[in-house]
C-alpha cells in the first residue's frame, strides 16, 4: 500500500467530442474495478465538461479542467473563471501545465494567480512544474522546479496548502515517448517534497500528492508506481483510450 491515496489523473488536452467523452467515461466505469486507495479524475475539454459531469456515477472519479482564468468574470474573451468551473462541478483544475507555459505563454505569476483563484474556489489545483530538456542538460532541474513551485504557491497559507497537488512534468518526456526513468522522477519528487516541507511544514509535506507526468504508458506504470514519492500520474496520451487507461488506473505495486 501507499502512504497516500493514489490519485491518476487523465488530461485529454484537446481530444474528444462530447459524445466521444460520454463513451469513454460509461465505458470506464463499466471496466474498472472499485479501489480503496485509487482515485481517478478525468480532465476533458471545456466543451464536454457538463456531459462528462452527468456521465460519472462513481464517487472515487472526479472531474477537472484543463486550465481557467484567475478573474471570476470580466472582459477577457476566451476565458473560463473558477467561479464557471465550480459551477459546473469541476472538483480539480490543472494549472501551469507546460503546454500553457510554452506555448500560450504562461508565467509564474500568471500561474500563482490561478492556483490562488482556484484555491479560492473550493477547488484543488493540481500545480504543474518541470524542465526542459536544455535545463536539465545544463543541471538546472532543480532550480526550475524550485523556482515554479516558490512562485507557483506564494501566499497560498498552510491550510489551503492542504488541497494542493502537485506534478512533475518533464517537458522533455511530454508527448515524446521518452519517459523520465523512475529514479529520475523519484529524485525530483523527494526534492518537491523536501521543498514543501521548507515552505510548510514535514506534516504537508508528507501529505501533499505529487503525480508524475509525461509519456506514462502501461508498460511503464508498475515501475513508475512502484516509487516512494511518486503518489499517482498525471496522463495525456494513454490516457484517450479505455484499455491503455484502466491498465495505468490498475497499475500493481
Ligand atoms: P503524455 O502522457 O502524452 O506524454 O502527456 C503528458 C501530459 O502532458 C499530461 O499532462
Amino acid at each position: 500500500m501507499k502512504a497516500r491515496k493514489t490519485l491518476i489523473a487523465a488530461n485529454w488536452k484537446m481530444h474528444k467530442t462530447v459524445e466521444e467523452a460520454v463513451t469513454f467515461v460509461k465505458d470506464l466505469q463499466e471496466r474498472l474495478p472499485f479501489r480503496e486507495d485509487r482515485n481517478v479524475m478525468i480532465a476533458p475539454p471545456f466543451t464536454a465538461l457538463i456531459a462528462v459531469r452527468s456521465a460519472i456515477r462513481r464517487n472515487d472519479i472526479w472531474l477537472g479542467a484543463q486550465n481557467c482564468h484567475w478573474e471570476d468574470k470580466g472582459p477577457f474573451t476566451g476565458e473560463v473563471s473558477p467561479l464557471m468551473l465550480y459551477d459546473v462541478g469541476c472538483q480539480f483544475a490543472i494549472i501551469g501545465h507546460s503546454e500553457r507555459r510554452h506555448i500560450f505563454g504562461e508565467t509564474d505569476e500568471m500561474v500563482n494567480r490561478k492556483v490562488k483563484a482556484v484555491l479560492g474556489k473550493g477547488l484543488r489545483p493540481i500545480l504543474c512544474v518541470g524542465e526542459k530538456l536544455e535545463e536539465r542538460e545544463v543541471g538546472e532541474t532543480f532550480n526550475v522546479v524550485s523556482r515554479q513551485l516558490k512562485e507557483g504557491l506564494k501566499g497560498v497559507g498552510r491550510k489551503e496548502a492542504d488541497r494542493v497537488v502537485i506534478a512533475y512534468e518533464p517537458v522533455w518526456a511530454i508527448g515524446t515517448g521518452r519517459t523520465a526513468k523512475p529514479y529520475q522522477a523519484q529524485e525530483v519528487h523527494a526534492f518537491i517534497r523536501g521543498m514543501l516541507s521548507e515552505l510548510y511544514d514535514n506534516g504537508l509535506a508528507s501529505s501533499v500528492q505529487v503525480l508524475y507526468g509525461g509519456s506514462v504508458k502501461p508498460d511503464n506504470v508498475d515501475e513508475l508506481m512502484a516509487e516512494p514519492d511518486i503518489d499517482g500520474l498525471l496522463v495525456g496520451g494513454a490516457s484517450l483510450e479505455v484499455d491503455s487507461f484502466c491498465r495505468i488506473v490498475s497499475y500493481r505495486v
